[in-house]
């Protein structure tokens, strides 16, 4: 038989038990990772190998460093996450593997490890949306939360609000026009010389500052869609004003009002769509959302209007292979199978 007619075959018996064992896999930046999830929510085994000591020193990822590193590290991740699940390849149901958005290169190479697997063992293959992979993060992290709410995905490659109907179907709503919110958290950590990865480093040394001491401009107030490209140009300029008046800047003040700024537009335009769309549940997810003053000010304004609010589990705030695992088992059970043919995507466009 040929391979995609054992993959079908297959899927349709887990399909008809409503079950599976899914190999998760994400390469599309700088995390190499796997896991192994069973029916979408019990994850049994989760491996990351952060990139992030490769690409420290050039101050931001470099793509095809990212590549050659996913490619020595898959094989010894996978293991890994097999390993803390107390399986092997031969317990595995189905693959899910990032397939867009991402750097080209680095998810060609989990793309084509996840082929590989697949051919081998005669076992359905899923390709995930990156993004779809991060609303699934919460799945993974709150037993009862289910479609249909708002999410908010805040990472460094993206700042979308998507109308969540269902597992497998989400509407964007809004999006940035410029950088991410995470792009701009690290631009402007560079500048104040903190380094890479800056979100965290920032969110540190807000901690210590005045979010208030820097009045910064607001952006499309009255549109569901995000710009930060003027506040970080506000930052900017304060810098080089008050460095060539050679007067003392406080840093811990500059990074706390960044942050304030962009925590109130992320969260002061998804309480907005919402209520724009009678939704009783929303959720934050992607890598910003790691982020403690975001998720307080998320769970001040959800509560003040009766709204759920849920945020994934630290563990999977950042790129993993769960989220991958959960979003591909929805898909599978949706009968959404991959071909040998499947490919990498960069980037992708969504119909608003
Ligand atoms: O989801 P993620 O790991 O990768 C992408 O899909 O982009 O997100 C990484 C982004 C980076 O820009 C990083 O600086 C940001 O998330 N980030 C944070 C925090 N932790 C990570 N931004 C603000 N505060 C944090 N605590
Ligand atoms: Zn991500």
């Amino acid at each position: 038989m040929r391979y995609m007619d054992i993959a079908q075959k297959r899927a349709q018996s887990l399909i008809e038990k409503q079950s599976a064992v899914v190999l998760g896999i994400e390469t599309s930046c700088d995390e190499t990772a796997a896991a192994v999830v069973k029916d979408g929510r019990q994850v049994y085994g989760n491996a990351v190998y952060s990139q992030i000591p490769v690409h420290e020193r050039y101050g931001g990822v470099v793509p095809e460093l990212a590549s050659r590193n996913h490619v020595e590290q898959l094989g010894p991740v996978v293991q890994r996450a097999l390993h803390e699940a107390g399986m092997t390849l031969k317990d595995i149901d189905a693959i899910a593997v990032t397939a867009c958005p991402g750097l080209v290169g680095a998810l060609l190479t989990g793309v084509s490890y996840a082929k590989g697997l697949a051919y081998a063992g005669g076992l359905p293959l899923v390709g995930v949306n990156h993004i779809a992979g991060h609303i699934a993060a919460n799945y993974i992290s709150h037993a009862d939360c289910a479609p249909p709410f708002i999410c908010l995905v805040a990472s460094g490659g993206h700042s979308h609000i998507f109308d969540v109907g269902a597992y497998t179907s989400a509407t964007l709503i809004g999006c940035t026009r410029d950088d991410a919110a995470g792009e701009a958290f690290d631009k402007i950590a560079r500048v104040l010389g903190l380094g890479y990865p800056g979100g965290p480093r920032l969110e540190a040394l807000a901690a210590m500052g005045n979010p208030n001491a820097l009045p910064l401009p607001a952006a499309l107030r009255d549109s569901l869609d995000f710009s930060f490209s003027g506040v970080k140009t506000a930052v900017i300029n304060y810098l080089h004003r008050m460095r060539s008046r050679g007067g003392n800047v406080n840093y811990a003040d500059v990074a706390a009002s960044f942050q304030h700024s962009v925590v109130r537009a992320l969260v002061d335009k998804t309480m907005r769509a919402a209520t724009m769309r009678g939704a009783a549940l929303l959720t934050l997810t992607g890598g910003v959302s790691a982020n403690k003053a975001l998720k307080e000010a998320f769970s001040k304004r959800t509560e003040e209007s009766g709204l759920r609010f849920f945020a994934p589990h630290p563990r999977y705030t950042g790129d993993n292979a769960a989220m991958i695992a959960c979003a591909g088992y929805y898909a599978l059970m949706a009968g959404q199978l991959a071909g040998l043919d499947l490919n990498a995507v960069a980037r992708i466009t969504y119909a608003r």
